[in-house]
């Protein structure tokens, strides 16, 4: 093999070796696809590096949908091989872009803090990393003050991170270990719970949603200052995690806007 193709083979390994350590890296962010990279610039990100199959496609796209990031794209963006981009991020959507960016700084006391009278998502146990990131997306559009998660699954996880879009960097987002102490009053979301009453709903609540197969542990139902349902015609047993975040979210949101 003469240098040239030796050097680009070498080029090729070094970067599937980085994005490999960066899944598996705490401080770091793997964004797959444009729109999880334009939402990720948009909220402060500052993406470490970005490929793409296509650039001329990307920044096509990025004139059409988000002028007022491409150029920040465009200076950003390295091509790479379409076959190496598939193998490393089979799953980006088209046209494939790759991203690597640092995970903000969290701090929990401060989001626990924040005064507005919009609530905390506190997502217990959840397991389906397209539905986690699905709740990160409609807190992040409802304004929510941040979306705690606890449990054994990472919410900055590149799955959650694509199901999100990458609006991860618009608000909060944290593992906690359990549901943080606080002065927001704790609601659990429900089935078995009492009707939801928007105008009843606490301001500053900490809303509590179950796993996607268990619902809200026994602990967590005891621990709540509510249990709330959002009412469903008979013979449904329960909604959606996702839906479920939203439906309450923006009850909340439309009685306070
Ligand atoms: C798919 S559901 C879990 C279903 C689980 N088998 C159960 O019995 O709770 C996931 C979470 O969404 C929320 N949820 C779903 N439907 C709801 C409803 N109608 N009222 C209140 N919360 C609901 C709850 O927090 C629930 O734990």
């Amino acid at each position: 093999m003469s240098s040239a193709p030796r050097e680009a083979a070498a080029h090729e390994r070094q970067l599937a070796e980085c994005l490999r350590r960066a899944r598996h890296d705490p401080t770091l962010a793997v964004l797959e696809g444009f729109h999880a990279l334009k939402h990720a610039l948009r909220f402060g990100a500052e993406p470490l590096a970005a490929y793409a199959a296509d650039p001329v496609a990307l920044d096509e796209l990025a004139a059409a949908v988000a002028p007022d990031v491409r150029e920040r794209v465009v200076a950003l963006v390295e091509p790479i091989a379409p076959e190496l981009l598939a193998e490393l991020a089979p799953r980006a959507p088209q046209p494939a872009v790759v991203s690597i960016a640092p995970r903000p700084r969290f701090d929990l006391a401060q989001a626990l803090r924040d005064p507005r009278p919009t609530p905390i998502v506190l997502l217990e146990d959840p397991r389906n990393m397209g539905n986690l990131g699905a709740c990160i997306r409609v807190a992040a559009g409802a304004d929510a003050a941040a979306v705690l998660s606890t449990g054994t699954s990472d919410p900055w996880h590149p799955d959650a991170l694509r199901g999100a879009a990458g609006l991860h960097y618009a608000l909060p987002v944290a593992h906690v270990d359990g549901p943080p102490r606080s002065d927001r009053p704790l609601v659990a979301l429900d089935p078995g719970g009492d009707p939801l009453d928007a105008a009843a709903l606490a301001p500053r609540a900490m809303l509590a949603f179950g796993s996607e197969r268990h619902g809200l542990s026994e602990a967590l139902l005891d621990a709540a200052d509510a249990r709330v349902r959002i009412p469903m015609r008979a013979g449904v047993s329960s909604l959606n995690l996702a839906t479920s975040v939203a439906v309450v979210l923006f009850a909340a949101r439309l009685r306070d806007t």
